[in-house]
């Protein structure tokens, strides 16, 4: 973890709330992830291999007196406030992470009281690492320790899904929710989506870096599409099941039932549904590529990924797909790809370590001769997931 500006943060957030309240606050960590393989897959009851990172957002959280939730936005600096029995979703978003959380929480019977929260960040926003899911994971615990309303940390990760879901109104999976909660120092997490059991994977490998490339744009498509992509897996699996009814998710189906039941009624979804198959197969295959040290067939799966995500699944863009292309015949990058949803964000990379800043340099050159603009370079050590801050 990168102690300093974790503290720094830490004191910040901490002061900040004092200011405002007068009074200490319990003060809550919950990091941003990366995924090494495996995406668009959790809602698929597939697998995912993501791991939380060592960048943050930190909840400062007390108790009222009152029936109010007063947030304050350190980014934003920005103010918000509601009554804890009569909210609705708010101009400003960013409230909506926390309020659709209290929702979730009050529709699981949970009793709160008012609160106030100041939150602040470093997980860059719009790159796709998740400071949302964050944001949701870091209140959800907060409340259940200011409360004392012992939930489980997968009920944790399983409200912050909800609250995404229901009040934010993006249909995503289980993935970020879960990495940012149950994140291990230098482990990946194999989480199989289908029945929420997971293993850590150590990944630790001192010659390797992961560096996420950002190309500082997310086009607004992103959450509809999102959502179709995840209907048209949902008509796959119709499909299928109307001779295999066995076939409840794509997690249950085959490359054959694809070409026999899909394929032949409708072209697009063949292709979203054999990109999803084909990529819970590739994940499996790529943990038993770590399981022998064996980076370099690993980073190869990585950029079939980013094949499949770009020709198949139809959800990369041209930025993305530039900063993939920039270090694919590059020695000291094993592999490549774009990273979570899609349509901007960041690309993750597999970089050699005595040659990470030749490949920044290169590719920070490149992409800006390819598209005007200006790569952000993030190096990502896999930390602990969600937790208190003592002290
Ligand atoms: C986003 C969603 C996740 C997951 C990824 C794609 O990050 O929040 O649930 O579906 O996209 O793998």
């Amino acid at each position: 973890m990168n102690i300093e500006a974790t503290t720094s943060l830490r004191d910040a957030v901490n002061e900040k709330y004092l200011d405002y309240h007068g009074s200490t606050p319990l003060l809550v960590r919950s990091p941003g992830r990366v995924n090494l393989i495996g995406e668009h897959t959790d809602y698929n009851q597939g697998l995912v291999l993501p791991a939380a990172i060592d960048k943050n957002i930190i909840v400062a959280i007390g108790k009222r007196d009152d029936n109010t939730i007063q947030l304050y936005a350190m980014d934003q600096q920005e103010s918000y406030s509601v009554d804890l029995d009569a909210f609705d979703r708010s101009p400003l978003l960013w409230p909506d992470y926390i309020l659709g959380v209290v929702q979730q929480l009050q529709q699981r019977g949970h009793q709160l009281g008012g609160f106030n929260i100041v939150f602040g960040g470093d997980i860059p926003q719009g790159a796709g690492l998740s400071s949302s899911a964050a944001l949701e994971c870091a209140t959800a615990f907060a409340l259940n320790e200011l409360f004392d309303l012992g939930i489980s940390r997968l009920d944790i990760a399983l409200t912050a899904q909800a609250a995404e879901n229901e009040f934010v109104g993006v249909k995503c999976g289980l993935m970020d929710q879960f990495a940012s909660v149950f994140g291990q120092e230098q482990r990946l997490i194999k989480l199989d989506c289908a029945d929420f059991s997971h293993e850590y994977i150590p990944f630790n490998n001192p010659d390797l870096r992961i560096v996420l490339f950002d190309t500082q744009v997310k086009h607004s498509l992103a959450s509809s599409a999102y959502n179709e992509r995840r209907e048209q897996c949902e008509r796959g699996v119709a499909l299928i099941q109307k001779c295999r009814p066995e076939v409840k998710s794509l997690r249950d189906a085959t490359i054959r039932q694809l070409d026999e039941y899909v394929r032949p009624v409708d072209a697009t979804v063949y292709s979203r549904c054999y990109y999803v198959v084909s990529e819970i197969k590739r994940l499996q295959d790529a943990c038993n590529d770590l399981k022998k040290d064996d980076f370099a067939t690993f980073g190869k799966r990585m950029f079939e990924t980013h094949e499949g995500l770009q020709h198949l699944y139809e959800v990369s863009c041209h930025e993305l797909d530039v900063l993939v292309d920039l270090v694919r015949d590059n020695d000291a990058v094993l592999g490549a790809r774009m990273m979570g949803g899609g349509f901007g964000g960041c690309t993750i990379n597999l970089v050699k370590v005595d040659q990470v800043e030749a490949v920044v340099d290169a590719v920070t050159a490149g992409y800006k001769q390819k598209t005007g603009r200006t790569t952000q370079a993030y190096i990502a050590n896999i930390s602990a997931g969600t937790n208190l801050i003592l002290d």
